[in-house]
């Protein structure tokens, strides 16, 4: 189980607890306003797009080359930035902090 904030752009702080599966769909069962993971989570829409908190880096790593290429066509985009349907829920995410992107 972990843990997992979500701050949406109009600055709601949400904590939802998540067992397995993907962040994306996590978010997107709850409602969390922002995420829209439009493709199903196949790291072709970035309609999934957070910024891991800078503190939390270690705990989500670091984005694949094809989830980079992704995230590039976001004009958002920084070096926090992460596809939360790449983002695994397991014990290792739990307290993980995502602002919600643009
Ligand atoms: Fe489409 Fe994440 S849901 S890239």
């Amino acid at each position: 189980m972990a843990k997992i904030t979500f701050i949406t752009s109009d600055s709601q702080t949400i904590t939802l607890e998540g067992f397995s599966g993907s962040v994306m769909a996590l978010a997107v069962e709850n409602g969390i306003k922002g995420i829209d993971g439009d493709c199903g989570g196949v790291c072709s829409c970035a309609t999934c797009h957070v910024h891991v908190a800078p503190e939390d880096m270690e705990k989500t790593g670091n984005a694949s080359q094809i989830e980079s290429d992704m995230l590039e066509l976001d004009d958002n985009v920084d070096k926090y930035s992460r596809l939360s349907c790449q983002l695994q829920i397991s014990e290792s995410l739990d307290g993980v902090i995502l602002r919600v992107a643009k």
